[in-house]
C-alpha cells in the first residue's frame, strides 16, 4: 500500500509516521515542501506520489491567531483538504482528514454526536467545518475523525505547558468551564493505523465521518491537577496550589467552546476501536517521561 502523510512533524503526524510504518510504504512531508496553501503544490505532490491513501495530518491549528489571519486559516483548513479528497477520488484513493470539537458551540451540555448541528463560535473552527464539507462534496471516499484537545509530549502543547508553570509559580489557576476530551496524540494514531490494517475496503464501505478522541471528559482544570499528580519529577515543582478559574478571567481572541466533549460511540461501534479514558492515556504518556533514558 502506498501511504501519502501530510504533515509528519506536527503533534499527531509525527506519531502516525511511527504507526504507518508496517502498512506499507509511506511517504511523508510537511512545510514547506508541500504548502497547503498553493492549490497547484498540493495537486502535483498528491500526483507524484500516486497513493492508495491520504492522511492528512496538516492544519492551521492557532486558534487564536487564525482570528487575525482568517484567509490562510481558511485556505489550509478550509480548501486544502477538499481539493486532498478530489485528487483522492481521481486516484480511487481514500482520504482521511482531522478535523475538531470546535466546529461545535459548546452549548448542548452533553458529548456531541455527529449528527448534532455545527455552530463554530471562532475563525478556526468555521474554518475546519469548511474543510469537512469539501471532503464531503468530493464524492470520493473518506474518513473524517474529529477530535479533541489534542496533546503530545514530545514538544510545547498544554503537559509541557502546566509542567514548565509548575516549576516557575507558586499558584496556577487553571480554567475550570472548558470541558473537552484530552486526546493523547499517540493514541489517535494508533487507532487510524488499526482502521487502515484492517484494509481499504473497510474504509470505503464506512466512509463518513465519526467522532474520536479520549475517554471520558474533564476540564482544563482536572488535566492540569493529574498532570501535576503523575509529575515524575514533582520534587522540582514550585508549587503550591493549583485552583479553578472562569474562562472569564483570561480575555483570548477566539471564543472557544465552553463544552465541546465527544460521543466516540458511532466509532466503536463501526470500527470495534475504543481510545482509552483520558487519564488511563495520560498515565501511559507520562510513563514516557518518567523512565531514564538508556543511552
Ligand atoms: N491540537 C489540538 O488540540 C486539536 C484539537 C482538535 C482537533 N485537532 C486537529 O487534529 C489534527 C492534528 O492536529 P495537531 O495538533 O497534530 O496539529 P499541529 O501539531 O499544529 O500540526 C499541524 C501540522 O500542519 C503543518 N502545517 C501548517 N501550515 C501548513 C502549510 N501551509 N502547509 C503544510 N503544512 C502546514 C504544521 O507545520 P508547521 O509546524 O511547520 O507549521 C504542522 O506540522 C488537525 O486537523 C487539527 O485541526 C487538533
Amino acid at each position: 500500500m502506498n501511504l501519502l502523510l501530510l504533515g509528519n512533524t506536527g503533534q499527531l503526524g509525527w506519531e502516525l509516521q511511527r504507526s504507518l510504518q508496517p502498512l506499507g510504504v509511506v511517504t511523508a512531508c510537511d512545510y514547506p515542501e508541500i504548502n497547503m496553501a498553493d492549490a497547484d503544490n498540493i495537486r502535483k505532490a498528491v500526483q507524484a506520489c500516486h497513493p492508495d491513501v491520504i492522511i492528512n495530518a496538516t492544519a492551521y491549528t492557532a486558534v487564536d491567531k487564525a482570528e487575525s489571519e482568517p484567509e490562510l486559516a481558511e485556505a489550509i483548513n478550509g480548501r486544502a483538504p477538499g481539493l486532498l479528497a478530489e485528487e483522492a477520488r481521481k486516484l480511487k484513493a481514500v482520504l482521511i482528514h482531522y478535523s475538531t470539537d470546535y466546529v461545535f458551540d459548546g452549548n448542548k451540555g452533553a458529548p456531541y454526536f455527529e449528527t448534532d448541528l455545527p455552530h463554530p463560535l471562532n475563525v478556526y473552527g468555521a474554518s475546519k467545518l469548511h474543510g469537512e464539507q469539501a471532503v464531503q462534496q468530493a464524492g470520493g471516499d473518506y474518513l473524517i475523525l474529529r477530535t479533541s484537545w489534542v496533546y503530545s509530549l514530545r514538544q510545547g502543547g498544554f503537559v509541557n505547558k502546566v509542567l514548565e508553570w509548575a516549576r516557575q509559580q507558586d499558584t496556577l489557576r487553571m480554567v475550570a468551564d472548558q470541558v473537552g476530551n484530552p486526546t493523547w496524540c499517540r493514541m489517535l494514531a494508533e487507532a487510524t493505523s488499526q482502521v487502515l490494517a484492517a484494509g481499504v475496503g473497510r474504509i470505503r464501505k464506512h466512509s463518513g465521518l465519526y467522532h474520536l478522541s479520549g475517554g471520558g471528559f474533564a476540564s482544563r482544570y482536572d488535566w492540569a491537577k493529574l498532570i501535576l499528580e503523575l509529575d515524575p519529577k514533582k520534587s522540582e515543582q514550585k508549587i503550591k496550589e493549583i485552583m479553578p478559574a472562569p474562562t472569564s478571567d483570561f480575555p483570548t481572541p477566539a471564543q472557544r467552546p465552553l463544552f465541546s466533549a465527544l460521543d466516540c460511540s458511532h466509532f466503536e461501534a463501526t470500527f470495534g476501536l475504543q481510545l482509552p479514558d483520558w487519564t488511563k492515556a495520560l498515565i501511559y504518556a507520562m510513563e514516557g517521561i518518567s523512565r531514564p533514558r538508556l543511552l
